[in-house]
């Protein structure tokens, strides 16, 4: 039987345009493309782990409105359970308009609609599912309060969890993530909430050690183009940058988190896990949009092969 993966978290509809360069203010400027696409980061690492075979349940909200249910049709199509997708009434569904400049680069931002209705009460609803998986996904587009419970919920019933929090969130209480597993920041998330600076390998060793001391077990930091590190209290590892041409790196951070929870519930280590999701970001950052660009298994070994690995 596939490994099991819960994501309690966040469904938007993203509005990518490709830009030249962004407007200045009171400027009308045409931009080259745009591209309506499935997103939200929960669903991006819902979508990544099911490509390469996890068996996925998504504890998600959507509006009422034409987004809604094309949101959920977009689960459904990639195989993954859409019991627990619950449709907000009068609230408009997550959306994200996105710009994304000629080098690859992006800036985002994200109206959370009905996202924000996420609820503890979702995940008790959800709690035969749960308490069946392997790992319970979550990230930082839906209610603190949300995460807090479904961090508490993996730790009560042996369920690890895995928190990515992105968007990065100043209000995040790292006191109440007590038995979170792994805790997965990029750099800049790290130095919001350590409160310490990130700018070297040297700076981020210790800013992950300060987490660690603060009851977190296994800190991973993905540093982009750096690639990422993985500190625990015994050990820091750090896993080699994957180098492609990137056509769009909107939703890589995704594609790294949702197919390291596939590989690591699939029996792999946790520095292979890494390794494996470090190429599988890579390659997500080679095709347009986020979800449209994550590898299935199949293609996904053809790009390891032709990176000269396996
Ligand atoms: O991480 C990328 C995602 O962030 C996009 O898909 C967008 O929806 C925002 O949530
Ligand atoms: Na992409």
């Amino acid at each position: 039987m596939a490994d099991r993966i819960a994501v309690v978290g966040s469904n938007m509809v993203d509005l990518v345009t490709y830009v030249n360069r962004m407007p200045d203010r009171g400027e009308t400027l045409e931009a080259p493309d745009f591209v309506l696409g499935f997103g939200g980061k929960g669903a991006n690492q819902a979508v990544a782990a099911a490509r390469l075979g996890a068996q996925v349940s998504m504890v998600t909200c959507v509006g009422d409105d034409i987004f809604g249910p094309r949101t959920r049709q977009n689960l459904s199509d990639h195989g993954i359970d859409v019991s627990h997708l619950r449709c907000v009434e009068g609230t408009p569904s997550g959306v994200a308009p996105i710009f994304v400049a000629p080098d690859g680069e992006n800036a985002i931002l994200i109206v959370k609609g009905a996202n924000a209705h996420l609820s503890p009460a979702d995940i008790d609803a959800a709690a035969a599912t749960l308490k069946g998986c392997d790992a319970i996904l979550l990230q930082l587009e839906v209610p603190l309060d949300t995460v807090y419970h479904a961090v508490a919920f993996g730790a009560r019933h042996g369920v690890q969890t895995i928190l990515n929090p992105a968007p990065a969130d100043p209000e995040l209480d790292l006191s109440r993530l007590d038995g979170l597993d792994w805790f997965c920041p990029n750099e800049s998330e790290l130095a919001l909430l350590s409160g310490m600076p990130t700018d070297t390998d040297a700076a981020v060793l210790a800013a992950a050690r300060s987490l660690i001391k603060r009851g977190i077990r296994n800190v991973i930091v993905t540093l982009g183009a750096r690639g990422a590190r993985l500190v625990t209290a015994e050990d820091a590892v750090q896993i080699a940058p994957v180098r492609v041409e990137a056509v769009d790196t909107t939703g890589a951070g995704d594609a790294f988190i949702g197919s390291f929870a596939r590989f690591l519930s699939g029996g792999a280590t946790p520095q292979q896990a890494l390794e494996r999701a470090a190429r599988y970001a890579a390659h997500s950052i080679t095709g347009r949009g986020t979800q449209s660009s994550y590898a299935d298994t199949e293609t996904f070994g053809v790009f390891c092969r032709a990176l000269g690995e396996n």
